[in-house]
C-alpha cells in the first residue's frame, strides 16, 4: 500500500513537472514570437554578429550608438536581469544601473507591451535565446552629450509611462488586437511617424493626432509613405487582403517593398500568422486621411515632360509598362504608387539611381530586380523622368526636381552599395534636413552570395 502511494505520488509529481516544462516551453515559443513581432534582432545584432549580441551601430545626430548585447550571458547580456528589470527596460528605457536608455531603443512604442507578453519574452531571452560572451561598445558621442542623465529628462517629457493599452476603446478584438501590435511591438511609428524638434514621435496612436503614422521623413534615403488613408500617399487604396498579403510577402499586385521597409518584412512581419496581420491591416485601415493634403502641383514644362518621356521609354517601360501599369506581383505599378506620388521625391530619385532587388521566400519564391541607373542616366535626365512620372497618368505631385537636387541626394544617399539600407532617419528640425538615425543593414548578411 505505502510503496503504490509513494508510486503514485512519484507518477504525479513527474506528470507536474512535465507539464511545468512543457508550459515553460510555450512559454518561451511565444516569446519567440513576439520577439520577431518587434523585431528584436534587427537592432540588437551586428552584420555578420551573433543573434541579440548587440554591437550594431547606429547613427544619431549626437554620434554612434551601439546596440546591446541581449542574449542571456552573464557578464555581456542581461543574464543577470531579473523579469523587472527587463520589463524596466523594455517598457521603460531604463538599464539594470537605474540609467536612461537612448531613444534609440522604440520603449516608446513597447510600452504598450502587457505584463504577460513581457513575461514571456523574458522567458525566451533567458532560455531561448544562446548566450554570447561579445561586449559592449560604449557609444561614440563627445562629452557632454555623452552624459546619460539628460536622457532621464527626454524619457520624462516625451515618453512618460504609458497607461495599459485599452482594448476597449475599439470597435471590435480584431482591431484591438492590430492596434496593440502595430503601436507596441511593431513599432511602425518609429518610422512612419514624423518627429518632433526633440526625435519624439509626434504621436504615439490615433488619439494623439494626425501626425500618427503620417509619413514623411526620410530614413537613408527613402521617403516614408503615409499608413493614414490617403489616396495618394496612404492606404487609402489598399484592401484589408492586399495589406495582409503585403506584410507577410513584400508585395502585392501594385506594389512591392524596398528599403528599409523590405527589412522589416523580411526580419519581422514575414513571421507573423496570419491572424495576427489580418488585425493590424484591419487596424491600419480604421485610420482617416491625414493632415490636409498639399495642393495639387501644377504639371512641368512640355519640354521637360517630353524629355522624361523619353527616358522612361527608353528604359523603364519595358518592365513597369508604357502607362506604368507594371506587371503583377513582378514589376510594381507605377501609376498611383506612393513612391512616386508621394510628397518626397527621395525614394522615386533613389531606386532609380540604386536599383532594387525584391527577395524571394516561401510565399512569393521569385528575385527580381530593378536594374541601377546610376552610371546610366544623368542627373538631367534622373530630374527629367522624376517630373515625368510626379505629372504622368493624371499624377499631380510637385515636378520641379533639378539636376542639382539630384546630386544632392545622391551625396546624400551615399554610394549605392555600401549595404545601408537605413534604418531610422528622422527629420529634426534643429538639427537640420538631413541629420540621421540610422544604422548598417542586414542587406549584406542576408545575401549569402557576399
Ligand atoms: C530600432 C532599434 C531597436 C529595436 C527594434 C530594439 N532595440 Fe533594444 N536597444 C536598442 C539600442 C540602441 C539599445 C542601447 C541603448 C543605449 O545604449 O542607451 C537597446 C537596449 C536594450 C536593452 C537594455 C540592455 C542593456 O544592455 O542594458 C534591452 C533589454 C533591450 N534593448 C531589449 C530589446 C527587446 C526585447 C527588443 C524587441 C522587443 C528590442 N530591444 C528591440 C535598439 C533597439
Ligand atoms: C525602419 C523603418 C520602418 C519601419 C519600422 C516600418 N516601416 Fe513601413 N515603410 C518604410 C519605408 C522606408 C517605406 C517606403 C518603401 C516601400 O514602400 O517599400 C515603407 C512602406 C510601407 C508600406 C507601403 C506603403 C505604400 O504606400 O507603398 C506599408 C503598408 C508599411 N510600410 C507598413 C508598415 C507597418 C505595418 C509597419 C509596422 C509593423 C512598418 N511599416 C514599419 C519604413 C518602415
Ligand atoms: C528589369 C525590369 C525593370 C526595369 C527596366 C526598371 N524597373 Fe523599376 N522595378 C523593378 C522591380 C522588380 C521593382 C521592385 C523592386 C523592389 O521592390 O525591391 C521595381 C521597383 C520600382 C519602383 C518602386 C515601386 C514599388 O512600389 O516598389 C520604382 C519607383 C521604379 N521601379 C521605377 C523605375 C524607373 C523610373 C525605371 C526606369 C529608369 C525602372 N524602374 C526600370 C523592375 C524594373
Amino acid at each position: 500500500m505505502r510503496r503504490l502511494l509513494f508510486t503514485l505520488t512519484l507518477l504525479s509529481l513527474t506528470s507536474a513537472g512535465a507539464a511545468l516544462a512543457d508550459d515553460e516551453q510555450q512559454l518561451i515559443q511565444k516569446g519567440e514570437y513576439l520577439a520577431r513581432a518587434g523585431d528584436c534582432v534587427a537592432c540588437h545584432t551586428r552584420i555578420h554578429g551573433k543573434p541579440f549580441a548587440g554591437g550594431l551601430a547606429i547613427k544619431s545626430p549626437v554620434g554612434v550608438i551601439y546596440s546591446t548585447n541581449i542574449t542571456p550571458d552573464k557578464r555581456d547580456g542581461i543574464g543577470a536581469y531579473t523579469l523587472d528589470e527587463f520589463s524596466q527596460a523594455v517598457r521603460r528605457g531604463i538599464r539594470k544601473d537605474g540609467s536612461a536608455l537612448y531613444p534609440a531603443m522604440p520603449y516608446p512604442s513597447y510600452s504598450r507591451l502587457s505584463d504577460d507578453d513581457i513575461a514571456a519574452l523574458y522567458a525566451y531571452f533567458m532560455h531561448g535565446v544562446k548566450a554570447e560572451a561579445v561586449e559592449n561598445k560604449e557609444a561614440d558621442i563627445p562629452w557632454p552629450l555623452s552624459m546619460r542623465w539628460p536622457l532621464s529628462l527626454w524619457r520624462m517629457t516625451f515618453a512618460p509611462d504609458a497607461a495599459p493599452f485599452d482594448a476597449s476603446k475599439y470597435p471590435d478584438a480584431t482591431v484591438a488586437r492590430g492596434a496593440y501590435l502595430v503601436q507596441g511591438l511593431g513599432h511602425c511609428g518609429s518610422c512612419h511617424t514624423p518627429r518632433g524638434f526633440a526625435l519624439q514621435e509626434q504621436a504615439l496612436d490615433e488619439t494623439q493626432g494626425e501626425a500618427w503614422l503620417a509619413g514623411g521623413s526620410v530614413i537613408d534615403g527613402w521617403s516614408v509613405p503615409s499608413l493614414r488613408g490617403d489616396n495618394d500617399n496612404g492606404l487609402g487604396r489598399w484592401s484589408v487582403g492586399e495589406l495582409a498579403h503585403y506584410l507577410k510577402t513584400g508585395r502585392t499586385d501594385n506594389t512591392a517593398a524596398f528599403g528599409a521597409m523590405s527589412d522589416v518584412v523580411s526580419w519581422s512581419t514575414r513571421y507573423l500568422t496570419d491572424a495576427d496581420l489580418h488585425a493590424m491591416a484591419r487596424y491600419l485601415k480604421t485610420l482617416p486621411a491625414g493632415p490636409s493634403p498639399a495642393e495639387k502641383a501644377a504639371p512641368p514644362p512640355a519640354a521637360v515632360a517630353r524629355a522624361g518621356e523619353q527616358v522612361y521609354m527608353d528604359n523603364c517601360a519595358m518592365c513597369h509598362g508604357r502607362q506604368g501599369e507594371g506587371i503583377a506581383r513582378m514589376f510594381p505599378k507605377l501609376r498611383q504608387n506612393s513612391a512616386v506620388t508621394g510628397p518626397l521625391p527621395d525614394s522615386l530619385v533613389k531606386i532609380i539611381r540604386e536599383g532594387a532587388t525584391l527577395p524571394a521566400d516561401n510565399w512569393a519564391p521569385s528575385t527580381v530586380s530593378m536594374p541601377a541607373y546610376a552610371n546610366t542616366l544623368s542627373a538631367q535626365q534622373t530630374a527629367d523622368l522624376v517630373n515625368y512620372l510626379r505629372s504622368a497618368w493624371g499624377h499631380r505631385s510637385a515636378a520641379d526636381i533639378t539636376a542639382r537636387d539630384v546630386e544632392k541626394m545622391a551625396a546624400a544617399h551615399g554610394s549605392g552599395n555600401d549595404n545601408t539600407t537605413g534604418w531610422l532617419m528622422m527629420e529634426a528640425q534643429p538639427y537640420g534636413k538631413h541629420w540621421t538615425f540610422q544604422m548598417e543593414s542586414h542587406a549584406e548578411a542576408q545575401d549569402p552570395a557576399k
